[in-house]
């Protein structure tokens, strides 16, 4: 990799990856997923699968990335082959590539949805607008015409920022756009907690409930944790080639960890105490929380159209930066195969994603009655994206990192204080490991 490739300074490395971390699995998925799962007991299992399987593995990710400095697939190959481990790892990087892809298609679907929401602006005077806000969406989402046209821009953006490449491309949109997602997410967070009911937010938040914790948390738990950041499928790995030589892989994984987790917990205080303070809206919506049951909170308050234009603002951008990330493994690998120019690779993959994003969209209305094993078509390739392939993404990678590669090599690139690093390499191996098959395992049987 040429030197002008590599990312200069520590920042853009770190919001990179944070701009992936964040995303809609934070600002959609984490409060609809706590809504529904019992509040405190599934933010606690949370943030215990955050430090002992994320943590880790991600840190895992970064280091082979930084190793190999290029796409997740040759990496994987050459740090194997270093080792005299088997070049066959190199499949986990098409396992992750192909995951990347699946999840794009439709998460473009619900990023280009969220992105719409910033021009849908309730009319004033409204008797009923929990009626309004319950029809708009039922018409926006039975419609696949809206759907694909939303879909299509959001694709469309996501395709141009990859296509113009690392530097120019991703390194200089995240610069630009995650200042902006921190100042919103801070000042929705704000406004909030001071027109919404913030203690029943907080007790909802953070007061253990233990009679919540069935496995089926633990298992949600598991898989939004590796959703959220981002980790198991090579988007952090992809970024890890770009990381500057002197970057030190444990702080800057921690701090990437923090933040994520930070905008998650900001989000949930950004969005209960709102729907909190309206007495006949429910924070057990599910998926419908933030273009439903939002909407309605935001139309009663001061401010409330000002402040949803910022907040579903945040949301696209938070989408945004999430998005290349996921079309970057994929994209790499075919460039380093030399026969494509960047701009195409982007255009083929773009198109091929728009494609099977229909299907997703098609789950909402033409297709809502076809199943495959009892799942639409969303839903199955939800499942088998997050809690199939993100999980077994995860679990060989610690294999890889933790059993494979030698103790000396770990220890002096992943540069964790030695208490640091004694916790990361148990959890590593053993932890996250066992973990994940234990999970894994429930959800499937
Ligand atoms: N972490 C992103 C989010 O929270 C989604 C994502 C998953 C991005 C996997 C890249 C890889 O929305």
């Amino acid at each position: 990799m040429s030197k002008e490739n590599i990312w200069q300074g520590n920042t853009t490395f770190i919001l990179a990856a944070s701009g992936s971390a964040v995303g809609l699995g934070n600002i959609w998925k984490f409060p609809y997923m706590v809504g529904s799962n019992g509040g405190s007991a599934f933010v606690l299992v949370y943030l215990i699968c955050i430090l002992l399987i994320g943590l880790p593995v991600m840190a895992s990710e970064v280091l082979i990335g930084k190793y190999g400095r290029k796409s997740p697939i040759n990496s994987l190959k050459d740090i194997s082959l270093k080792f005299n481990i088997s070049f066959a790892w190199k499949y986990l990087g098409v396992l992750g590539a192909l995951a990347g892809i699946l999840i794009l298609s439709y998460y473009s679907v619900f990023a280009g949805m969220a992105f719409s929401y910033i021009f849908n602006l309730f009319p004033s005077g409204l008797e009923n607008p929990s009626s309004y806000s319950t029809n708009y969406f039922s018409d926006f989402s039975s419609s696949p015409m809206k759907l694909i046209f939303w879909h299509t821009i959001f694709l469309l953006a996501t395709c141009f920022i990859v296509g113009l490449g690392v530097v120019k491309g991703i390194g200089r949109s995240v610069n630009l756009l995650m200042p902006f997602l921190f100042l919103f997410i801070i000042l929705v967070s704000i406004y909030s907690g001071i027109t919404g009911d913030i203690n029943k937010t907080l007790i909802f938040l953070f007061n253990p409930d233990f009679s919540a914790l069935t496995p089926q948390v633990i298992v949600s738990a598991m898989g939004q944790a590796f959703f959220s950041l981002s980790i198991g499928m090579g988007a952090i790995m992809a970024y890890g080639a770009y990381m500057p030589e002197k970057q030190l892989i444990g702080k800057t994984v921690l701090t990437i960890i923090l933040l994520d987790t930070l905008v998650a917990l900001a989000a949930g205080i950004a969005i209960f105490p709102i729907v909190f303070s309206n007495p006949s809206l429910s924070v057990n919506a599910g998926p419908g929380l933030i273009f439903e049951t939002l909407p309605v909170a935001f139309y009663s308050l001061p401010y409330g159209k000002i402040f949803s234009i910022i907040f579903f603002t945040l949301i696209s951008i938070a989408a945004l930066s999430s998005a290349i990330s996921l079309l970057e493994p994929f994209t790499a690998w075919m460039e380093e195969q030399k026969k494509l120019a960047r701009k195409n690779i982007v255009l083929i993959l773009g198109m091929l994603i728009w494609v099977v994003g229909l299907g997703s969209i098609f789950s909402f209305n033409i297709w809502t009655e076809k199943r495959i094993l009892g799942f639409n078509f969303l839903e199955a390739i939800d499942y088998i994206t997050n809690n199939i392939m993100l999980p077994m993404g995860g679990f060989f990678i610690a294999l890889l990192v933790g059993w494979l590669i030698p103790y000396e090599f770990i220890r002096e690139n992943v540069k964790f204080s030695n208490f640091q690093f004694r916790i990361f390499y148990f959890s590593l191996r053993y932890i996250s490991t066992s973990a994940i098959i234990l999970i894994f395992l429930y959800s499937v049987f």
